[in-house]
C-alpha cells in the first residue's frame, strides 16, 4: 500500500465518531512534527494559521497568505504517512465568494491537505456547500474565530448569554447542513459544546470548550509550553513530566482518548 493510501480518511473519522472514541488532532505546521505526531497516533494534523503567531510572531493570524498555508501544508505532507491533514484557508481565502474560495482550497488540497477549515457560521453556508459539492471536505470554525478578532473585540470566550449561544447552536446547524463534515468549536462554556454536539450529526473538534465533545484539537507550540506570553485557560504544558516532545505528544494522545484531557480547570 502507498503511503498515501494508508492515511485516514473521512471513512476513518465516520468511524470513530460513530463509536464515539475521541478524535486527536493537533496543529502542526513542519516535517520534523509531522513525523512525531505520526508516531504518536495523532490522528489528524491541522496546519493551522496559528502559524501566524507562533511561527511569524506576528500578534494575530490576519497576515497569514496562501501561499504560505500552501508552503506549510507540503512540509507536513512530506513528514507524515498516516494522519489527515487540514489545512486553514487564511484571512481573506474563503470570505470572498464561492469561486474564489473554491479556487483557494483547490490549492490547499494539490498542496496535500484532505480537508480545509474556514471561520465562520451561517454566513459561510453557501460557500461550505459550493466545496463540498466539488469534492472538498470542509470544516467549519465558530466560536472564538481568530480572523474576526477585530470585530469580536479581543480573543474572547464566546457564546456566554443567551443570545450568543443561540447565534452559535445556528451557526453550527447550518453548516453541518451545508455538508461540513466536522466542525471546530473554540474558546466557549462546556454546556454551550454539549449542546451542540448533541444537536448535529457531524464531531465536533474542541479547543477551550470542554470535553462533552467528539475530539480535541491544541496548538502544539502552547501544549509543549514553548509559545511566549500568557497561555489561555484551556492549555496544558504536556512537557510536564515528559522527557521528550514525541513522550509529550503520546501523553496527549492518551489523555484525549481517555476523555482525562481537557479536565474541569481547563473549561470555560
Ligand atoms: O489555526 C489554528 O491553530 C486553529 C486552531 C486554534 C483550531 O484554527
Amino acid at each position: 500500500m502507498s503511503p498515501h493510501n494508508s492515511r485516514l480518511t473521512l471513512t476513518d473519522l465516520a468511524r470513530l465518531y460513530r463509536s464515539k472514541e475521541k478524535i486527536v488532532m493537533l496543529t502542526c505546521y513542519d516535517a520534523s512534527f509531522a513525523a512525531i505526531m505520526d508516531a504518536a497516533g495523532v490522528e489528524m494534523l491541522l496546519v493551522g494559521d496559528s502559524l501566524g503567531n507562533v511561527v511569524q510572531g506576528e500578534d494575530s493570524t490576519l497576515p497569514v497568505t496562501l501561499e504560505q498555508m500552501i508552503y506549510h501544508t507540503a512540509a507536513v505532507k512530506r513528514g507524515s504517512s498516516r494522519a489527515m491533514i487540514v489545512s486553514d484557508m487564511p484571512f481573506g481565502t474563503s470570505q470572498s465568494g464561492p469561486e474564489d474560495a473554491f479556487r483557494n482550497a483547490a490549492r490547499l488540497m494539490s498542496a496535500g491537505a484532505q480537508m480545509v477549515k474556514l471561520e465562520g457560521g451561517e454566513e459561510m453556508a453557501e460557500t461550505v456547500e459550493f466545496l463540498v459539492r466539488r469534492g472538498i471536505p470542509v470544516c467549519g470554525h465558530i466560536g472564538l474565530t481568530p480572523q474576526s478578532v477585530h470585530q469580536l473585540g479581543g480573543f474572547r470566550v464566546q457564546g456566554k448569554d443567551e443570545v450568543g449561544a443561540e447565534k452559535l447552536s445556528a451557526d453550527a446547524k447550518s453548516l453541518a447542513e451545508a455538508g461540513a463534515c466536522m466542525i471546530v468549536l473554540e474558546a466557549m462554556p462546556g454546556a454551550l459544546s454539549t449542546r451542540i454536539t448533541s444537536e448535529i450529526s457531524v464531531p465536533t473538534i474542541g479547543i477551550g470548550a470542554g470535553g462533552d465533545v467528539s475530539g480535541q484539537v491544541l496548538v502544539v507550540y502552547d501544549m509543549l509550553d514553548i509559545s511566549s506570553g500568557k497561555k489561555p485557560r484551556f492549555v496544558k504544558n504536556f512537557m510536564f513530566g515528559a522527557d521528550s516532545v514525541q513522550a509529550a505528544v503520546a501523553a496527549y494522545v492518551r489523555e484525549v482518548k481517555a476523555g482525562a484531557f481537557p479536565a474541569a480547570e481547563h473549561t470555560y
